[in-house]
């Protein structure tokens, strides 16, 4: 029956009668806040009947979610991903019903590249190549260790995986940077905040903190004062994200470089979903452009930045 509803969008042209499921993994942090009110912004824009559904960072949520967008027979099923195990089951009674799925934000290790039509989202490896090759550019010279804490994203989800490999690959050259504790801080504030606490009650000297989102450095920001340290001189700090308050942070000097995530999705998933609707073939992969800021660069980026 979801075929034949298809078929009659594509013969059409309408979009007013197009609806879109879309599982968000969450509400945990600045960035997801800002690609939530992309997505949302952009259906209603679109003028699809959008159903959304949070699944507080829990994989089993979403596999509910797109159980019942399966059930309510809409045209095109979108999410992102919780963590990047576990979905062939799922994606594969979306196929049956033919129901095609779009992965935004974040990729699904599944084998079988038939169970999704794209996936739309950042380079997460490359991010943390950046984030790398930034610290090892600015320990070139270095001749004693550099001590690095890690606050890593979601255990299982691709940015956190990808963004502690590719940091890894970047700094590998360089001898002096070692990662001496490495945690999950779940992509939040509050986490940031605790897993720093415990990082610098258990290690005398930490150089750099690396950590995989804003909002973890943003909690971590908050550690580090209380313990009496300037963040962004006395522990230099990384992140990614570039949400408004991580990059207020960096323009005030205690972020010293940001790698860019950009959650504003919305656009390029709707057009996604009328190209699947209307049987165009869609790239397997749409990479988002992304930047980087140092301290200057946020304070003069800030003024234009839209979330
Ligand atoms: O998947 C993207 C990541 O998820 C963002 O970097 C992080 O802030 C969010 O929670």
């Amino acid at each position: 029956a979801a075929c034949g509803k298809s078929e009659d969008k594509k013969t059409s042209g309408s979009t007013s009668d197009i609806s879109l499921g879309f599982a968000q993994v969450g509400a945990e942090s600045g960035w997801r806040t800002a690609n939530t009110n992309s997505i949302k912004d952009s259906a209603s824009e679109a003028g699809f009947d959008l159903k959304f559904s949070d699944a507080q960072q829990k994989q089993e949520n979403q596999i509910k979610a797109i159980r019942t967008f399966i059930q309510q027979k809409v045209d095109v099923i979108a999410f992102s991903p919780v963590v990047e195990s576990g979905w062939d089951t799922v994606l594969k009674e979306a196929k049956d019903a033919g129901i095609p799925v779009i992965l935004t934000d974040r990729a699904v290790d599944s084998k079988d590249e038939s169970l999704y039509v794209t996936f739309i989202g950042s380079d997460f490896v490359e991010e943390g190549k950046k984030a790398g090759q930034w610290l090892s550019d600015q320990y070139k010279d270095a001749s004693a260790d550099v001590n690095i804490v890690e606050l890593q994203g979601t255990t299982g989800s691709a940015p956190a995986i990808d963004r502690k490999a590719g940091f890894e690959e970047a700094i590998k050259g360089n001898s002096h940077l070692k990662i001496i504790a490495s945690q999950t801080g779940d992509f939040t504030r509050a986490k940031g905040k605790e897993v720093m606490q415990a990082f610098l009650k258990a290690n005398p000297k930490i150089d750099v903190l690396y950590a995989h989102n804003d909002d973890m450095a943003l909690g971590a920001i908050q550690a580090i004062e209380a313990a009496g340290l300037k963040p962004g001189v006395d522990i230099k700090i990384i992140s990614v994200d570039a949400v408004h308050d991580g990059m207020q942070a960096a323009s005030e000097g205690k972020i010293n470089y940001i790698v860019e995530c950009n959650p504003l999705l919305g656009p390029q998933l709707m057009d996604a979903v009328r190209d699947v609707l209307a049987g165009k073939t869609i790239e397997k992969r749409i990479v988002t452009k992304e930047g980087t800021f140092t301290s200057e660069e946020a304070k003069a980026a800030l003024p234009d930045r839209k979330y």
